[in-house]
C-alpha cells in the first residue's frame, strides 16, 4: 500500500499499535502487579489473599493471554525488530539526545529477558500458586535478589522513558515546553516505580512490613 494513494502504510499501524501497548495494557499491568505485591509490605496474610484473589479470577488464563501474554509478546518481538531496523522517533527532541533511545532499548532487552525468568520461577515452578513462603523462598538467595534489583530497574526506566517518548510521539506533548513537561513525568514515573519495586523486593527479603500496622 502507498501513502500517496491515500492509503496508510500498514508499517505505520504496526508502530502505532506497538506504541499505544507500552501503556496500555502493559504499563497499566505493570502498575497493577507492583500495585498487588506491594501488599507484601502490609503483610503475609495479606498478601496472600490478594495473591489467592488474583489466582482465583474466572476465566484466569484466557484472561492473562489477552491483555498480557499476547500484548507483551508483541511488544517485545516488534521492539526487537524496530531496535534491528534503528527507526527512531526519538533524536528529533534535541534537548535530550541519544542516550535516551540508547536507555529504551538496552532496558527492553533486560527487562525481556527477566520477564522470561521471573514468570518462569514463580508461575511455571509454583503452578500458578505462589504465595509469600514461594516469594521468601527464592529472595533468600542473594543472585536472585540481584537479578530482582536489576529488573525492576530495568522494567521501570523503561516505562518512564516511554510514557516520555509515548506523550511526543503522539502529539499530545507537542511544544517543547510539554515535551520537557513529559520528560519530568517519565523521570516522576520510572524513580516511583523503582522505588516502590526495590521497597517490595527489600519487603520479601527482610520480611519487613512497614504497613503491618494497618492490620487490626
Ligand atoms: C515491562 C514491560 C514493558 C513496558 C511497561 C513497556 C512500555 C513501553 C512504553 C510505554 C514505550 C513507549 C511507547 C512509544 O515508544 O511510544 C515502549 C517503547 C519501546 N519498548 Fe517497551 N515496554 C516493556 C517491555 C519491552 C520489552 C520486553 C521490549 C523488548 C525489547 C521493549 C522494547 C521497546 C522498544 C524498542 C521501544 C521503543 C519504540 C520506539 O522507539 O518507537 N519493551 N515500551
Amino acid at each position: 500500500m502507498s501513502a500517496s494513494r491515500g492509503l496508510v502504510d500498514p508499517s505505520f499501524l504496526w508502530r502505532k499499535l506497538h506504541s499505544l501497548s507500552g501503556i496500555v495494557p502493559i504499563g497499566a499491568f505493570l502498575a497493577e502487579h507492583f500495585w498487588s505485591n506491594a501488599y507484601l509490605l502490609v503483610g503475609h496474610a495479606r498478601y496472600d489473599t490478594v495473591g489467592q484473589d488474583l489466582q482465583t479470577i474466572p476465566f484466569r488464563l484466557a484472561i492473562e493471554a489477552l491483555v498480557i501474554w499476547l500484548p507483551l509478546l508483541y511488544h517485545s518481538l516488534y521492539g526487537f525488530y524496530i531496535w534491528y531496523r534503528g527507526q527512531s522517533n526519538v533524536v528529533q527532541y534535541p534537548w535530550v539526545g541519544n542516550w535516551m533511545y540508547t536507555l529504551q532499548r538496552w532496558t527492553g532487552l533486560i527487562a525481556f529477558f527477566f520477564i522470561l525468568w521471573h514468570v518462569y520461577t514463580t508461575r511455571v515452578i509454583t503452578a500458578g500458586r505462589s504465595n509469600f513462603s514461594t516469594v521468601q523462598h527464592d529472595m533468600a538467595s542473594n543472585l536472585y535478589v540481584a537479578f530482582y534489583i536489576i529488573g525492576v530497574l530495568a522494567a521501570s526506566t523503561h516505562l518512564g522513558v516511554g510514557i516520555w517518548n509515548f506523550l511526543c510521539k503522539w502529539g499530545i506533548a507537542a511544544t517543547v515546553r510539554s515535551q520537557r513537561a513529559a520528560g519530568f513525568l517519565g523521570v516522576a514515573v520510572g524513580l516511583i516505580f523503582s522505588l516502590a519495586g526495590l521497597a517490595i523486593v527489600a519487603g520479601a527479603r527482610y520480611d519487613w512490613h512497614p504497613f503491618g500496622s494497618y492490620v487490626q
